[in-house]
């Protein structure tokens, strides 16, 4: 056997970089196909909010900037995923986006159907990692899980919110003013108490 050090051109040869990873293409399009759905959300709930902002409701349209910021938190990380796996992640683009509505209440009961749609979509995901045995990107998931519970029990207390105050009178302004204080529900505090 010839040695590296009696050979200096096997020396210099470097090992072969291959394009192989354990992320499959049809993993691959899937993750991209959520990367899509990730960034609708934001332009959904972003619409939203300007919707909001622009009719007087601002503590509705303040929670759902934050919420379009979030969202976009959303893509971004399985953006990154795929790619530190080998793939290509896409940048979508975005169009035919919901500016208008009837009423606020209308624009939470979309939210909440929105975000069972993203449930739905989650579940499937995890569903095809485990069929092909993609146990990283499984493990990725879970945290997509933990998040949507979150956020379809957010978008649920939204819609509720409207059939306990009412909407007549000053309901509205009430209603608005309640929606401001949801995201103390995602960050294990009751409506009841007055944390911050
Ligand atoms: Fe990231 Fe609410 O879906």
């Amino acid at each position: 056997m010839i040695s590296p050090q009696k050979h200096p051109q096997m020396a210099d040869k470097k090992p072969n970089v291959t394009l192989k990873r354990s992320l499959t293409d049809s993993m691959q399009e899937s993750l991209n196909a959520q990367i899509l759905m990730e960034a609708r959300s934001s332009y959904y709930y972003l619409a939203a909010a300007s919707w909001c902002e622009k009719e007087g409701y601002e503590h509705s349209a303040k929670y759902l900037y934050k919420h379009a910021d979030e969202e976009r938190e959303h893509m971004l990380k399985i953006f990154h995923y795929v790619n530190e796996a080998g793939g290509h992640a896409i940048a979508p683009s975005i169009t035919n986006i919901k500016h208008k509505y009837d009423s606020l209440r209308q624009v939470f009961e979309h939210i909440l159907e929105h975000e069972i749609g993203v449930t739905h979509a989650i579940n499937e995901l995890v569903d095809t990692s485990f069929s092909l045995k993609d146990f990283a990107t499984f493990q990725f998931l879970q945290w997509f899980v933990t998040e949507q519970r979150e956020e379809e029990k957010l978008s649920r207390r939204a819609v509720e919110i409207f059939d306990i105050i009412g909407e007549k009178g000053q309901g509205l302004w009430l209603i608005d003013k309640e929606i401001g204080r949801l995201d103390q529900l995602a960050h294990g505090g009751s409506e009841g108490s007055d944390k911050k």
